[in-house]
């Protein structure tokens, strides 16, 4: 076995970094615009973009089905409570939960 990194584990390395710097919240410029996520331009979209992105990028729905969401949100807005960001009022909570479910995979 060798020590030394080749290339592409050094742009692995790399990779990783920056995933780590932006889960942390350092890096200096967070993901601004709605990009990635379905139906852009939807409320549900905004919703997600307002409430989801204080601690990691933007969570795409597809990343759950629709019967999984609604735990998954349960456990993030108690993240929400603990971290001190705020409950998500229920007349917010209906159309984001929807709009997960919608796109849901
Ligand atoms: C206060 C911080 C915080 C906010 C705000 C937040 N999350 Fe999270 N999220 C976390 C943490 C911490 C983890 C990793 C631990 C875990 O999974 O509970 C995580 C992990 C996740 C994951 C990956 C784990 C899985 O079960 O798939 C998804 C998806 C996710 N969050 C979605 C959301 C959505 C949707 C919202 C908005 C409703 C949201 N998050 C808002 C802190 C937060």
């Amino acid at each position: 076995m060798t020590i030394r990194m080749g290339r592409k584990e050094m742009k692995k390395r790399r990779i990783e970094l920056a995933i780590l710097l932006l889960l942390s919240g350092c890096m200096p410029e967070k993901p601004s615009a709605q990009a990635g996520l379905p139906d852009q331009n939807s409320k549900g979209a905004a919703l997600v973009m307002g409430y989801c992105t204080e601690c990691h990028g933007a969570p795409n729905p597809s990343a759950h089905t629709s019967s999984e969401w609604a735990g998954v949100v349960e456990r993030m807005q108690n993240w929400r409570i603990t971290k001190g960001f705020g409950a998500i009022p229920d007349k917010d909570m209906g159309p984001l939960l929807d709009y997960l479910k919608q796109h849901g995979r």
